[in-house]
């Protein structure tokens, strides 16, 4: 095995390279060979200074993740740390890629810091429900302020070069070469010795937050109410306020502290699985990673709603060129309206440059002929979701697209197998079922049809991944696995409005326990008549031995279809999105319970969490057992990316798994008995629970 760390030295510089891919985490390994080069390069009589840099594709990307969990093996990460800022020669972090966490800690213990102009630092930590672990608490403050250390240290976002410059963490940035360009550094600063630039000795930039205690009380308050429960980013604070009131090395016990309290907390499990999760997504099995995939160099969206102006933007942000296919010139003209004015709100705040929206809106052609599809290396269909019109759709696709064009459908919930039999090439039909607004959302369910080849599995998740989302391959059912799940807990949510509960309390008790909105509201965002529509087409075959409310469809009845008609389950303002509980809601349930003969009762916040996390967790477990879903995992991601679900619980079948199996079980068994059909344990929850184990010992299983 190569050397993860080795020294040289370049004229009069030292030269000590990380070499651990893919990104140079901080093993137990490199943290040992940092240990020898250091001492190796302090011994050097002919070194002068000394440089650290990353070979390959980026500087340190942090702790080795999976380590957390084990003890915590020396040589510890302080260790390293103090020994380069004590160190009696000048030590440059020249760094590419990112610098995040313990990389940007190790950095922050060299002297100097020079980084390439794509380069990004980030003590993303809180992510992971942890906090930096290895000084960052204290020096990032010292070195650039306690306000701008504590947005940095407890949002967790990456800082470009450019901007970490201005902050004063980036001493100069080096265009071209890196390593050339921190041995010219090396060179000038050499003889300086490191007066003055040990950041565990500078006090001037803390002393204002030492006179304002109540600069932490304020920043707690806005903090509390963003973390929506958790813990991270509070412990942040109590860490970087450390360094504000106590003595440096006092401060670093106490961040260390807090580190071992969080690294074991169920929090901090939960994100770290989210982390890999995500990335466990990618892995396929029967398709693997050098799976021959097609290139995919312009697109065609048929369809510019909201969904089909959506995908074509995030096809436009990745610098695909993308043409959307419109019935009538109207409906063109609207909907790249609606993609320039998402441009223009996105310049507008200022996170997109007039030039970058001018080429985006340059890569969108519009058109009214279907034949434009041809120049196409993937079409994705997003009009109305209809099986009809889809299937007429396909078979006008199969004629016009080139061969070997990837033909995706965005439905939601169609089958894809029966589109693709309206092709003759049913290899190249796959799904593709995008989130709204589907520019904004990360998730992609990428739906495998019976015949879809390989190639185009393996073409799409790549796809996916160059328009910056997060794709999870899922098997054909109504509704796939996120809306399938989604359906049983909105019916649960809808039951306890019968039983006792009104919407606003439902989506508080949720909201409270983490979800980013709760069922109620979500519903009036998305617009209470999409699913009503579908629910009158179904009704002359709805079982009628099944428990059914008609809550929702009776408001749409009165024509509250939600923030549109600024009536839905709440009542809105005009021009506001705030809900606001309705009296006239609030008689329509009470009247509903009478007409069913229920006597209203009092519902504790705990029964509607489990109710309607319970009947995502059941359905999971069915949709697992089916092998609708390749993992357990993967349909934590689903909730994580495209359902609000709190990341810090881990996804609803991670959540379970903390519970206990055998306790959820004990539960759905409990609503059974009491509630029938709906509630019938998925064999595999009842199976798992009885023999003591978990949904992520499945996924283990399966390596
Ligand atoms: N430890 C272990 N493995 C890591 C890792 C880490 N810190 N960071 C990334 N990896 C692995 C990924 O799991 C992935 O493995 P795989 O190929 O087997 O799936 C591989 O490296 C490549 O990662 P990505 O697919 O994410 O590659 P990208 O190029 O998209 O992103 C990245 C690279 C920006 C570095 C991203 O991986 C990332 O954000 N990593 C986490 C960074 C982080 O949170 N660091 C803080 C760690 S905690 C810490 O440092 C504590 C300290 O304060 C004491």
């Amino acid at each position: 095995m190569a050397q993860q760390v080795r020294y040289e030295r370049r004229g009069s510089t030292g030269v000590i390279t990380i070499d651990n891919p893919p990104v140079n985490a901080l093993s137990k390994a490199v943290r040992q060979g940092l240990v020898d080069c250091v001492m190796q390069g302090l011994g050097d009589e002919a070194a002068k200074a000394l440089v650290v840099i990353g070979a390959g594709r980026t500087f340190i990307a942090g702790a080795d993740i999976r380590e957390f969990g084990q003890p915590l093996e020396p040589p510890d990460g302080n260790f390293i740390i103090a020994g380069l800022e004590t160190a009696g020669k000048p030590i440059i972090a020249a760094i590419h890629g990112t610098a995040l966490g313990g990389g940007l800690e190790v950095a922050l213990g060299c002297h100097y810091r020079v980084a390439v102009p794509s380069a990004q630092v980030g003590l993303p930590e809180v992510k992971l429900g942890l906090l930096p672990g290895a000084g960052g608490t204290q020096r990032l403050p010292r070195l650039i302020g306690v306000k701008p250390a504590l947005d940095m240290i407890t949002i967790g976002d990456f800082v470009r070069a450019g901007k970490a410059k201005e902050l004063g963490i980036i001493d100069e940035i080096v265009e071209g070469d890196l390593l050339e360009g921190a041995l010219r550094f090396a060179e000038t600063v050499a003889g300086r010795g490191t007066a003055g630039r040990r950041i565990r000795e500078r006090e001037d930039k803390i002393a204002e937050a030492r006179s304002n205690p109540v600069l932490f009380q304020e920043y707690r308050a806005a903090v509390r109410k963003r973390a929506r429960g958790q813990e991270s980013p509070l412990r942040s604070i109590d860490a970087v306020e450390a360094a504000v009131t106590l003595p440096f090395t006092e401060g670093l016990k106490r961040e260390r502290e807090i580190f071992q309290e969080l690294v074991t907390s169920t929090q901090s499990r939960a994100l770290i699985h989210a982390f890999f999760a995500e990335r466990e997504a990618m892995n396929i099995p029967g398709v693997p990673p050098d799976t021959p995939t097609r290139p995919i160099k312009t697109a065609a969206v048929i369809g510019c709603g909201t969904m089909g102006g959506g995908i074509a933007m995030s096809f436009a942000n990745a610098g695909i060129p993308v043409t959307v296919v419109e019935t009538s010139s109207e409906a063109l003209e609207r909907g790249l309206a609606v993609i320039r004015g998402n441009y223009a709100a996105t310049v507008a705040k200022g996170r997109l440059e007039p030039a970058a929206m001018d080429k985006r809106m340059g890569l969108i052609k519009g058109t009214l002929e279907l034949a434009a599809v041809k120049e196409a290396d993937v079409v994705v269909e997003a009009v109305f979701e209809e099986m009809a019109i889809k299937k007429d759709l396909f078979a006008k696709l199969d004629r016009l697209a080139k061969p070997g064009a990837v033909l995706a459908t965005n439905t939601s919930s169609l089958d894809v197998n029966a589109i693709a039999a309206e092709t003759a090439r049913p290899q190249d039909v796959i799904g593709t079922h995008f989130f709204s607004p589907a520019n904004v959302m990360r998730l992609i369910e990428i739906v495998r049809g019976a015949k879809t080849g390989r190639d185009v599995i393996a073409t799409t998740m790549k796809l996916a991944k160059t328009l910056a989302k997060v794709p999870v391959l899922v098997g054909v059912c109504e509704g796939f696995v996120g809306n399938r799940m989604i359906f049983q807990y909105i019916r649960e949510a809808q039951f306890l409005l019968e039983e006792g509960a009104l919407p606003w309390q439902v989506d508080k008790a949720l909201q409270d326990w983490g979800l980013a909105m709760g069922p109620f509201a979500m519903s009036d965002m998305a617009g209470n008549d999409v699913g009503w529509r579908i629910r009158k087409q179904q009704a002359p075959t709805r079982p009628n031995d099944r428990r059914y409310s008609h809550l929702a469809d009776e408001i749409c009845e009165r024509g509250r279809f939600g923030q549109k008609t600024n009536a839905g389950w709440y009542r809105y303002e005009k021009g506001s999105r705030a809900p606001l509980p309705d009296a006239e809601i609030e008689a329509l349930i009470l009247a509903e319970s009478k007409r069913l003969g229920i006597e209203r009762r009092p519902i504790a916040d705990e029964e509607i969490v489990k109710r309607t996390i319970y009947a995502l967790v059941n359905e999971g477990a069915r949709i697992l057992e089916e092998g609708i879903a390749l993992r357990a995992s993967d349909i934590d991601v689903i909730y994580l990316t495209g359902y609000g679900f709190p990341a810090w619980r881990g996804g609803p079948m991670f959540y379970a798994d903390t519970v206990g199996l055998d306790k959820v079980y004990a539960d759905v068994a409990r609503f059974h008995a009491a509630q029938g059909y709906f509630w019938r344990p998925a064999p595999l929850l009842e199976k798992l629970a009885r023999e003591g184990r978990r949904f992520s010992d499945l996924d283990s299983r399966k390596g």
